[in-house]
C-alpha cells in the first residue's frame, strides 16, 4: 500500500461507520461485524468449557466441540473475515441467486485477467484453490510420473501423489534461508511429472525468490510441469509468477480467496495455466462445469475484493505489524523461530516434541497449528488479531516454562483446519 494513503484507508473503514481513530489493526478489526459486536468469541457458537468438552467426548464417542473462547490460530485463516466490500457484494448478489446467471463469475475472471494481461482461456475459477490444486497434481503425476516437492510443505502435495500412486520425492528446504532448493529439486529425479512449490511456503511462511522458480521452469525436463501455489502470495513482498503463465511456460499457478481476503468458508479461487494444461484437468475429473461451479455470491465477493485497491495493501500491513510484534516478543523471551516469514504464519522451535506443546497450548485455550515430521520440535502458528497474539504470547511462555506438561488425552477438540476446507466427512 502507498502508506501516504493510510489516512484514506481509515476513512474507508469509518465511512462504513465502524471506527474513527486508533491504529490500523483495530480499525480494520472493528470494521468487521463479528469484531464490532464485541469480539470473535461472540460470533462463535455457544460451546461448553474445556472440562465439560472433555467429558462430552467420552459420551459422544467423537471429538468435543471447541470452547467458545478458544483462540484459533492453527489453520491459517484470516480473523478479519470478508471485507466490507465483499459483504456488500454478497448481499446484492444473493438477491439474484435464483438465477444461473454468470454476471459475477465473468466479473471475477475479467478482474484477474486484466490484472495479469491474460488471454481468454488462461484462467479458471473454482470454489477455493484446493480443488484445482488436486486437479493440477492428479493430471500430471501417476505411477510412472513422479512428484518432486519441498519438505516441509503443504500436505496436499504428497497426499495427491499417494492417491495417484505416484512416487514422490520430498526435498528439504534450504537450511539457511528456508527457500525451496530448486537445484536439489531438479537433481532429485530425471523425468518427473510435476514439481510443487508453495510460495510463501506453508508451514514456514518463507519465500522462494521468483528467479529460482524461473530457473526451474527454464531448466526442468520437457514434459514436466511446475505447479506454484500462491495461496499466501499477498502477504509477501515477492513478485508473482503468473506472468510465466501469460508467457505460455509449463507452469500452473493457484490462488485463493481463503487467506488475505478472509473468505475461507465462502470458497473462491483460481487456477492459471495454458489452455492445454487446464484442459488436462478433464482427464482426472468429470468436467470443469461441475467442479468449477462457484456460487454467485462467492464470485460476487471475490470480484468485489479484486476491484478494491486498498484491501490487499491494508491487510498485508495489518498482518506484517502483528507478525513483527509477535516475533519481537518471542525474540525477547528467547523462543527461537524460523526467520523470514512473509505470510500469516510462522514456526517456533519448542525444543521438545511439538505435539506436546500443541496440546499444552490447547489446555490454555490457544489452538496452534500442526507439526511436520521433518521438524519434530517445531509448531506452526497462524497470525491472529493483536488481542489473540497477546493471549498466545502469555500462553506460550507459560507452557514452555512449565516443569511438566498436562496429560492431553481429553483435549481432543473438533477444530477444523485448512486441510478440511469446509466439507464434513
Ligand atoms: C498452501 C495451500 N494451498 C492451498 C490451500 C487450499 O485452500 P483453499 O481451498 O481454501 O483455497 C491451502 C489452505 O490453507 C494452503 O495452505
Amino acid at each position: 500500500m502507498d502508506l501516504k494513503n493510510f489516512a484514506s484507508a481509515q476513512q474507508y473503514f469509518s465511512r462504513r461507520s465502524f471506527v474513527r481513530s486508533a491504529g490500523i489493526a483495530s480499525a480494520a478489526i472493528a470494521a468487521m461485524p463479528a469484531f464490532a459486536s464485541g469480539g470473535i468469541q461472540q460470533a462463535a457458537p455457544a460451546a461448553p468449557d474445556a472440562a465439560a468438552a472433555g467429558r462430552q467426548r467420552g459420551a459422544g464417542g467423537g471429538r468435543a466441540a471447541m470452547p467458545a473462547d478458544m483462540v484459533r490460530i492453527g489453520s491459517n485463516e484470516n480473523p478479519l473475515g470478508p471485507s466490507a466490500v465483499s459483504l456488500e457484494a454478497i448481499n446484492t448478489a444473493a438477491k439474484k441467486g435464483g438465477r444461473y446467471d454468470s454476471e459475477y463469475s465473468t466479473a471475477m475472471t475479467k478482474a484477474i485477467s486484466d490484472q495479469f494481461q491474460l488471454k481468454p482461456g488462461y484462467v479458471r475459477i473454482y470454489p477455493g484453490s484446493g480443488g484445482p490444486l488436486d486437479l493440477a497434481l492428479y493430471s500430471n503425476i501417476g505411477p510412472d510420473k513422479a512428484l518432486v516437492l519441498g519438505d516441509p510443505s503443504y500436505e496436499q502435495g504428497y497426499r495427491a501423489a499417494q492417491t495417484m500412486k505416484a512416487k514422490y520425492i520430498q526435498v528439504p528446504l534450504d537450511k539457511k534461508t528456508y527457500k525451496y532448493d530448486v537445484k536439489a529439486m531438479l537433481a532429485a529425479h530425471t523425468n518427473p511429472g510435476a514439481y510443487y512449490i508453495v510460495n510463501p511456503n506453508n508451514p514456514t511462511g518463507t519465500i522462494t525468490p521468483k528467479e529460482d522458480i524461473v530457473w526451474l521452469v527454464n531448466n526442468k525436463p520437457a514434459g514436466s510441469v511446475v505447479i506454484v501455489d500462491e495461496a499466501y502470495h499477498h502477504f509477501s513482498n515477492e513478485e508473482s509468477v503468473i506472468d510465466l503463465v501469460a508467457a505460455d511456460k509449463d507452469i500452473i499457478v493457484l490462488r485463493t480467496f481463503s487467506k488475505i481476503y478472509g473468505m475461507a468458508g465462502i470458497r473462491a479461487g483460481f487456477a492459471f495455466g495454458r489452455p492445454d494444461l487446464l484442459a488436462k484437468f478433464e482427464t482426472v475429473t468429470v468436467n470443469n462445469r461441475q467442479i468449477g461451479s462457484i456460487s454467485l455470491t462467492s464470485a460476487a465477493a471475490a470480484a468485489a475484493a479484486l476491484n478494491d485497491p486498498q484491501l490487499v495493501p491494508l491487510r498485508r500491513k495489518i498482518n506484517r505489524d502483528t507478525l513483527d510484534n509477535t516475533l519481537a516478543f518471542l525474540q525477547k523471551n528467547n523462543i527461537p523461530f524460523i526467520p523470514g516469514a512473509q505470510a500469516n504464519m510462522f514456526m517456533i522451535d519448542c525444543k521438545r516434541p511439538g505435539g506436546e506443546i500443541k496440546n499444552a497450548m490447547m489446555a490454555q485455550k490457544v489452538a496452534i497449528g500442526r507439526v511436520w515430521p521433518i521438524y519434530p520440535t517445531m509448531v506452526r502458528v497462524t497470525v491472529g488479531t493483536p488481542d489473540e497474539m497477546a493471549k498466545f504470547n502469555t500462553a506460550i511462555v507459560k507452557v514452555l516454562n512449565a516443569p511438566s506438561l498436562p496429560a492431553s488425552a481429553h483435549l481432543d477438540y473438533d477444530i477444523p483446519n485448512e486441510l478440511h476446507r469446509g466439507y464434513s466427512a
